[in-house]
């Protein structure tokens, strides 16, 4: 029957057409899982309202398949520099290719999730928008482009679109009564009841300068404990973090604008004092278009609508600024319920875990850069590493949830080597899969290449990693120590330097993760591993990238880059 061909396909890929009507195909790329859980939301409702659904992941879509489509409900994140997560690369580079198929008769809509702080905002959204309509797919549904603080808009569109869809849909089912449940992926771990929404109050154990005290950075090993609570998680995910903005910046920005601390305010469903809402609850140090534009109209200032009607401008403006530098610089009369309207809630920083539960049990350890600057004569800090590293004392509670992140995951087969490339504050997860690896007793060799300004600062977690050296766990490390010598040394280019071994490596099954940099160190590593498969497996360009998205599709290449 229909019912069983689809359900012996592959993970989450309909092999059967259904009868003879088109399912809601539903594709989803996500990189921290959120353009997932959208896609999931919308098979949920779907479903509900009995249209037949096809979930499936960018990643393991077959683009030949496109063709047979006829509604397509695209949900798609952005990161870095605009570009698409992992598992949409193929796809989104398939339909600008010569293969792409004509789509006439196919009918789209596109849900874009990204972060306004950047500037090639919900990119990856409207490039599938356009090149889907380039090769004839109708917009049934206008793209959105949501930011961080994206649940409610993303329900209302939901609605949206399925009210366009469901008439469509049911008048093309010809037998009817096809609601199938595809099978796709590995059964999902217990769920948390703490999660984003509903995070948990985790206490502080640890916080610890890990760089010298002549080091250009400041990097602290953190360590939260989960007693209390039923959140788990595996090597490769991350971990949410919650934070509170620096009470006295706070009370500078209520002086400059002659404001009351103790006056309520509502945030959303909450009513609380103005004072209380800048601290807790909403976003105040990473700056984005959406603030000044708002502010400029609340305080009819003239000069900042100017600004905000100038895209490059406002964003070369935003790029020196912290909210609070905006607010500070253009102090106003505003009503302080007013402020609040100007502002989106407070999110929580991502940071990926530098543990692994098998060594650690209860605790989860983090690795923080934090981030400082000096501008306007005065020392800025970022929202989240700055609490951490400047405020919270140890002992304090701080909201956590656990994200996991499928896309980061240690080889199943314990026999299987692995390199790990992790400068900077990119070491973290992979302190993760050495201490599970050591937990599992795992035969499987592991190679680490680090990389920092100089040895005697920033060589982060010295001491454990020449442990593993000694005890062999680590079969090779390799450091790029970058400003002890007069020439940059790097990361990619230590694996230049042993890029035989490195090839040898592959060639034998290694698993190769890269964490750290998106937008130079990831594309530079990415650039020698190309140059290594070239030089050491005889192959061109065009057969090297083959060999590496082969190693890709077989989750063999990983990535965890921000
Ligand atoms: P630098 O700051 O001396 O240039 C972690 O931040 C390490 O990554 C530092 O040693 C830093 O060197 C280095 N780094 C900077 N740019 C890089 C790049 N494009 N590729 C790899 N490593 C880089």
């Amino acid at each position: 029957t229909a019912n069983s061909a689809a359900l012996s396909g592959v993970a989450g890929q309909a092999t059967a057409s259904v009868g003879d009507s088109a399912p809601l195909t539903i594709l989803y790329g996500s990189q921290t899982g959120n353009a997932k859980g959208v896609a999931t939301l919308i098979k949920t409702q779907a479903e509900a309202r009995g249209l037949t659904t096809k979930l499936v992941n960018m990643a393991d879509y077959k683009p030949a398949n496109l063709k047979k489509e006829k509604f397509l409900v695209i949900a798609v994140s952005t990161y870095g520099d605009g570009e698409p997560p992992e598992d949409a690369e193929a796809l989104h580079e398939f339909l600008v290719s010569k293969k792409a198929p004509k789509l006439a008769g196919v009918k789209q809509a596109v849900i874009g999730l990204g972060d306004t702080s950047y500037e090639f905002f919900c990119q990856t959204a409207k490039d599938f928008e356009a090149r889907l309509g380039a090769l004839g797919a109708e917009i049934a549904v206008p793209r959105i482009d949501l930011d961080v603080d994206y649940e409610a808009q993303a329900q209302e569109w939901i609605t949206q679109a399925l009210d366009v869809f469901e008439p469509e849909l049911k008048a093309q089912q010809t037998g009817g009564g096809n609601v199938i449940s595809m099978p796709f992926g590995m059964p999902e771990p217990v769920a948390s009841q703490y999660t984003k929404q509903n995070p948990f109050a985790a206490e502080l154990n640890v916080v610890q300068k890990i760089t010298g005290r002549n080091s250009s950075k400041d990097v602290r090993h953190i360590e939260i404990s989960l007693e209390g609570s039923d959140i788990t998680y595996q090597p490769g995910d991350s971990l949410g973090v919650y934070f509170l903005n620096d009470p006295q910046e706070v009370a500078a920005i209520l002086e400059v604008l002659n404001l009351d601390k103790a006056q309520t305010v509502k945030v959303g469903d909450l009513t609380v004092s103005v004072e209380t809402a800048l601290i807790e609850h909403l976003e105040l140090t990473q700056s984005y278009p959406g603030f000044v534009e708002k502010y400029a109209i609340a305080t009819g200032n003239e000069e900042l609508s100017a600004l905000a009607n100038d895209k490059a401008a406002l964003r070369a403006y935003i790029e020196e600024r912290q909210i609070f530098d905006v607010i500070k610089q253009n102090p106003a009369n505003i009503e302080a319920q007013a402020l609040v309207d100007c502002c989106r809630k407070l999110q929580a920083r991502l940071y990926s875990i530098a543990s692994s539960q098998a060594e650690v049990e209860e605790e989860v350890h983090l690795t923080v850069g934090l981030v400082e600057f000096d501008a306007f004569g005065e020392k800025h800090f970022g929202g989240c590493s700055g609490y951490l590293a400047n405020r919270a004392e140890e002992g304090a509670k701080v909201k956590v949830f656990s994200e996991h992140n499928d896309n980061f995951r240690l080889p199943s087969d314990n026999t299987t080597p692995v390199i790990m490339v992790g400068p900077g504050t990119g070491i973290a997860p992979f302190r993760a899969f050495l201490q599970e690896r050591e937990a599992r007793d795992a035969e499987g060799e592991n190679w680490l290449f680090f990389g920092n300004p100089h040895f005697t600062e920033d060589f982060l977690y010295q001491v454990e990693i020449q442990k593993y050296v000694k005890s062999g766990l680590l079969t090779h490390v390799d450091l790029a120590f970058s400003r002890d010598q007069a020439e940059k040394i790097y990361v990619q280019d230590r694996l230049r330097e042993k890029g035989e071994a490195v090839f040898a490596w592959l060639e034998k099954g290694a698993h190769f993760y890269v964490c750290g940099d998106a937008t130079r160190m990831a594309k530079d590593v990415h650039q020698a591993l190309i140059d290594i498969i070239k030089t050491h497996g005889g192959k061109d360009d065009e057969q090297a990238e083959q060999y590496l998205k082969a190693l890709r599709s077989a989750n063999r290449y990983q990535k965890d880059v921000y």
